[in-house]
């Protein structure tokens, strides 16, 4: 019985030891590889590419605004044609510095993302109207 015991607390300390060093070689490698990946230098993008991601990720434009469909706000190609027709300035209205042009009757609804669109950098506005205006037919 004793010996059973010995035995068993050998093999519980043996495999211990086997597993420990088993993670410990794995995990190094892996550790760096994530490391380097997130250090690449970012890929350039341009203000139309930077709109792009923009509308369908944090500014969240993609819930309300398909590209050529009507949904809850107008298409991107609506906005885009109304605003080359009225020579309208998208940054200025998305900073909430200008009057609505496209539907005014719906200004309310998209009024609730002022608070997204003001807190953006000029980079991020120019962007979002460079992918708008990028989808003009
Ligand atoms: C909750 C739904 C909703 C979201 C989210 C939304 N919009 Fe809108 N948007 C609307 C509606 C509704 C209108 C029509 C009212 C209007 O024309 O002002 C509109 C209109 C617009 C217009 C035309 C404004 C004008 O002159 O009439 C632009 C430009 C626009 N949205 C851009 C955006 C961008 C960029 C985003 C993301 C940062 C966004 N929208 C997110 C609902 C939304």
């Amino acid at each position: 019985m004793k010996k059973i015991v010995i035995i068993a607390i050998a093999l519980v300390a043996f495999s211990c030891k086997g597993k420990e060093e088993e993670s410990f070689g794995k995990e190094e490698p892996a550790a760096s590889t994530e490391a380097s990946s997130e250090g690449m230098p970012a890929v350039a993008q341009t203000p139309e590419e930077l709109g792009a991601t923009l509308f369908k990720g944090k500014g969240n434009c993609a819930t309300c605004h398909q590209v050529d469909t009507k949904t809850i706000g107008p298409s991107v190609q609506d906005i885009a044609a109304v605003y080359k027709a009225k020579g309208g300035n998208i940054v200025a209205f998305l900073k909430d510095d200008a009057k609505p042009l496209v539907d005014p009757s719906q200004y309310e609804v998209m009024k609730a993302n002022f608070a997204i669109t003001k807190a953006m950098s000029i980079e991020e506005l120019q962007g979002l109207e460079a992918y708008i205006n990028s989808n003009l037919k």
